[in-house]
């Protein structure tokens, strides 16, 4: 005959799509009585009202019918007690801080886009640059700290969703398969908000120590305009995150993208490259058209003696794509725009320094 034992075991292949931990780690897994060839399975859900309810059930009931001997199933749903809950935060989301969860020692990059000016591209370049890391095979989260003119929900498509609570943890909603977290989230879009530094401060770290990415290998933060509250908070936090820097070709936004850049430099924050966006546009006559002039890539490069990652031109497509949330960079592989993507994310990939090689903090003397 059967024994409970099995099927416990069988269910180790099912794994919660929100923690991405089989169920039996997460103590999701209750009492489990099996009578001839009926089993009977007592499923915990984290919260009462688990999104992913109805997904868990059909893939417990699937694996457990695979197991030999076993021709039905009944699975009894529950809730796990406030004990349960905080064993589990506890076990796979320990209450540890941003500088431990993304510190030095901690295995994920962090990548924060920044610029000088508004409306240079910033949320339009993060938004594409997590989900072709996530194409290429990398674990992502995306975060979005604009409070004043958030967009990354919109731009992925996930606009009207919400995080869920479980215990101390937040878990973020999920797509094209990236977390991604928003402020935008959090505010109603038509009430003014008005948050001051300390807030702006308690929200970055919020957003870095309490909600559940899992182990991402990439975080990228896409930061308001300018020096302000968030990027201070954030170069704080993580002062060995990654920088690149979004400008448009305009002297103007030059000025401004480099003065940003050096601010994260005397963070400690290392910076990467230049993304110079809107770069060209080409015609319905197929000429190369330089709408917002030309050289601010070049120009903010050489000043601060890095290079530029990729030219993104003036396009079409990308704009409708983002209006449409589905990233460009899911789309045509043939558009200019996607091509020049595509190129921002093997760079950013190429100047990656793996912290296995970093040395150890040992003073003498
Ligand atoms: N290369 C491009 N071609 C055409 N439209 C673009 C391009 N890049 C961005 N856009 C569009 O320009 C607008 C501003 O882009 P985005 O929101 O990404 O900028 P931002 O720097 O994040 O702005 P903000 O400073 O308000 O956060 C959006 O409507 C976006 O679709
Ligand atoms: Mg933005």
């Amino acid at each position: 005959m059967t024994s409970p034992d099995s099927v416990r075991a069988a269910l180790a292949a099912v794994i919660d799509p929100e923690l991405r931990r089989p169920i039996t780690e997460l103590g999701m897994v209750g009492d489990i009585a099996v009578d001839a060839g009926d089993a009977s399975v007592q499923i915990k859900f984290t919260i009462a009202g688990c999104p992913k309810k109805d997904s868990i059930e059909s893939d417990v009931r699937a694996t457990i019918l695979s197991v030999e001997g076993i021709t039905g199933v009944e699975v009894r749903r529950d809730v796990m007690t406030d004990a349960e809950r905080s064993q589990l935060t506890e076990l796979i989301h320990g209450g540890r801080s941003p500088e431990d969860r993304f510190g030095p020692d901690s295995l994920t990059r962090v990548i924060a886009v920044t610029s000088g000016k508004g409306g240079v591209g910033k949320s339009t370049v993060s938004a594409n640059l997590a989900v072709g890391l996530a194409q290429r095979g990398l674990t992502v989260g995306l975060i979005d700290i604009d409070v004043f003119g958030f967009s990354i929900p919109a731009l992925m498509g996930i606009e009207g969703e919400k995080p869920t609570p479980v215990g101390a943890m937040i878990l973020p909603p999920r797509a094209h398969d990236v977390a991604v977290m928003s402020i935008g989230m959090f505010v109603d879009p038509h009430t003014p908000v008005s948050w001051r530094g300390p807030m702006l401060h308690r929200t970055v770290r919020q957003f870095l120590a309490d909600v559940h990415y899992g182990d991402i290998d990439v975080l990228v933060c896409d930061l308001p305009p300018g020096t302000g509250d968030v990027a201070i908070s954030l170069g704080q936090m993580i002062p060995h995150a990654d920088v690149v820097v979004v400008t448009t070709p305009q002297k103007a936004a030059a000025d401004v993208a480099e003065r940003s850049a050096l601010v994260a430099r005397q963070m400690g924050q290392r910076v990467i490259g230049v993304v110079e966006n809107m770069s060209t546009f080409i015609d319905a006559s197929g000429t190369e058209r330089s709408i917002f002039g030309t050289g601010g890539g070049d120009e903010v490069a050489r000043r601060l003696d890095v290079p530029v990652l990729a030219r993104i031109p003036l396009s079409e497509p990308l704009r409708e794509s983002g209006d449409e949330g589905q990233p460009l960079i899911v789309g045509d592989a043939a558009d200019p725009a996607t091509t020049a993507l595509n190129a921002l994310v093997d760079a950013v990939m190429a100047t990656h320094k793996p912290r296995g090689n970093r040395s150890l903090p040992i003073s003498l003397g």
